[in-house]
């Protein structure tokens, strides 16, 4: 993979410089509700600006083609002056990058409001492409899709990860051979398309928990009653249920038809009952494995995060916080829940990555990397 921090520096002084970043971050109705995608991108476009170069942002927000880069624009200003143009590939866009000088930074308009963008077509990649000297993929959580900005324009200009981009690779491939004793904490729903993954993991991690919804599949599999809770379509092997390394919670939280929450033994749960999150139990026994071990990875909140239900995900949070351990953790609701207690900085790496880091602890590269 070639990187930018291996192009001498002196070298950028002057090059036009398209730099894909990832700025799809939770938003409320104008407002940016998370910005640490934000504050993580603005190392490499400082890092290019700082060294001569004039750099072209190219991101998208959202799943809406409507949706606008407006509001992160403004949530950026303090920390990197830009000019936000709204405009992808027309004559606005090209008239602002044509006056730039060294170390001037155009932020262009959300790039899926352009269809070529997900349709990966050449055409539109190559529109792209004419912006820069070179390309710098720095958006790794995005190099899943196979969409123009992504995999396109380095078709046309060279490629290079960008500093963010690298270090997610490089810490993300330390989580694909941790040091014993490890530990990695799944969470999260859809328990069919994170097999492959659980099984990966249940060979190369000494300790598998695993807790959110997937975990109601686990239970279920084992022959536990699950009540009204969210189920998968899959159902977990053989080679998944009896293997040494998987834990699953003894004990679970309960929502009864009510809306009145408990606590119950995993065996005990009736069918009136929906699981929301992982139990007191099962919390002290992933405590007590965080204690001993040397690498720890989690993905995933363990229980209904977003129907309020985080004590558990926040005890977990405070435990791998609390350990002296190699630490990674990757998701939108996990990195939230570290954010909004203020622990960032406890943490060994906070990958930017959802569904990409996934992908990439699954097949061990992603079509954006291996574009580079
Ligand atoms: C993400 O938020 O994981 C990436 O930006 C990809 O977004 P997408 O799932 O809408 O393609």
């Amino acid at each position: 993979m070639k990187r930018v921090a291996d192009i001498p520096p002196k070298n950028l002084k002057g090059l036009r410089v398209l730099v894909r970043s990832e700025f799809n971050v939770p938003m409320g109705d104008t407002l940016v509700r998370n910005d640490f995608r934000i504050r993580k991108a603005i190392k490499t476009i400082a890092y290019l600006r700082d060294h001569g170069a004039q750099v072209i942002i190219c991101a998208h927000v959202g799943r809406d083609p409507k949706d606008s880069l407006a509001p992160i624009s403004r949530s950026m200003k303090p920390l990197l002056p830009h000019v936000f143009i709204k405009d992808i590939v027309g004559r606005e866009a090209h008239m602002a990058a044509d006056a730039m000088k060294g170390g001037d930074v155009i932020l262009l308009e959300n790039v899926r409001q352009h269809p070529g963008e997900t349709a990966n077509d050449p055409a539109f990649a190559q529109e792209l492409a004419k912006f820069g000297d070179l390309y710098v993929n720095d958006a790794f959580s995005v190099s899943h899709r196979e969409h123009a900005s992504i995999v396109g324009v380095p078709r046309y200009i060279p490629g290079y990860a960008g500093l963010l981009f690298a270090d997610e690779f490089d810490n993300l491939s330390d989580a694909l051979n941790p040091t014993s004793p490890s530990l990695v904490i799944v969470g999260g729903a859809k328990f069919e398309t994170k097999e492959p993954l659980i099984k990966k993991l249940l060979d190369i991690y000494d300790a598998v928990f695993i807790g959110g919804a997937i975990a109601n599949d686990l239970l279920r599999a084992r022959g536990f009653p699950v009540g009204r809770s969210v189920i998968s379509k899959g159902v977990p092997g053989a080679d998944v249920m009896s293997h040494p390394h998987l834990i699953i919670p003894s004990d679970v939280t309960v929502e009864n038809e009510q809306h009145q929450a408990r606590v119950k033994k995993a065996a005990d749960v009736t069918s009136g009952d929906k699981i929301v999150d992982i139990g007191p139990d099962s919390f002290a026994e992933v405590a007590r494995v965080i204690r001993t071990a040397k690498f720890v990875l989690w993905n995933g909140p363990t229980g209904l995060y977003e129907d309020g239900y985080d004590e558990w995900t926040e005890a977990v949070a405070q435990a791998i916080a609390g350990s002296s351990a190699h630490t990674v953790v990757g998701g939108g609701d996990t990195i939230a829940t570290i954010d909004a207690l203020g622990i960032e900085e406890k943490f060994t790496f906070l990958s930017t990555a959802g569904g990409a880091l996934l992908e990439f602890l699954t097949n061990g590269t992603l079509p954006g990397i291996k574009m580079l």
